[in-house]
């Protein structure tokens, strides 16, 4: 089922000139650009995008380092697009991701593992990031010239 999932390039992927990269693999593999925003986020939005992980000890490192340069946030639309998006970041550590993932390419370390993508376990977290970050009206429709070639 085709679907819309928030990404972002983190802080330490725009100051590493990886941005250009990172869109190049979601938009080879077939996924649509529905809405980017190059950004800085503030104390606020940061709290908030990790709320879930307030109470960890490593909560306050991960505000400091998300809010230290400007991020590039899109939302990618496409079939199974959150899952696939998390399969294609590798894990959570850098470390532990296989060869071939954005984290396992281009990271090393948990601390700064270059990309963001909502967890497809959570349900409706991509809804709910996407809601952060974007209005309604800074998100295109359209279809993809070559959609009938990338879907049976
Ligand atoms: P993200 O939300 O940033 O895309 O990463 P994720 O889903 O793969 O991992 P998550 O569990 O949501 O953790 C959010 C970020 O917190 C840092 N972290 N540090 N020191 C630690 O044990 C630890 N665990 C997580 C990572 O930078 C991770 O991206
Ligand atoms: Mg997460």
């Amino acid at each position: 089922m085709s679907e819309r999932t928030f990404v972002m390039v983190k802080p330490d992927g725009v100051q590493r000139g990886l941005i250009g990269e990172i869109i190049s693999r979601f938009e080879t593999r077939g996924l649509k650009l529905a809405g980017a925003k190059f950004m800085q986020i503030d104390e606020d939005l940061a709290h908030e995008h990790y709320g879930e992980h307030e109470d960890k000890p490593f909560f306050d490192d991960l505000v400091e380092f998300i809010t230290a340069g400007p991020v590039m946030a899109m939302v990618w639309e496409g079939q199974d697009a959150t899952r696939q998006v998390r399969r294609m970041m590798g894990e959570t550590d850098p470390a532990d991701s296989a060869p071939g993932t954005i984290r396992g390419d281009f990271g090393l370390d948990l601390g700064r593992n270059v990309i963001h993508g909502s967890d497809h376990e959570d349900e409706g977290a991509n809804e709910r990031e996407i809601a952060l970050f974007f209005d309604e009206d800074e998100l295109v429709d359209y279809d993809r010239i070559d959609a009938e070639w990338l879907y049976e």
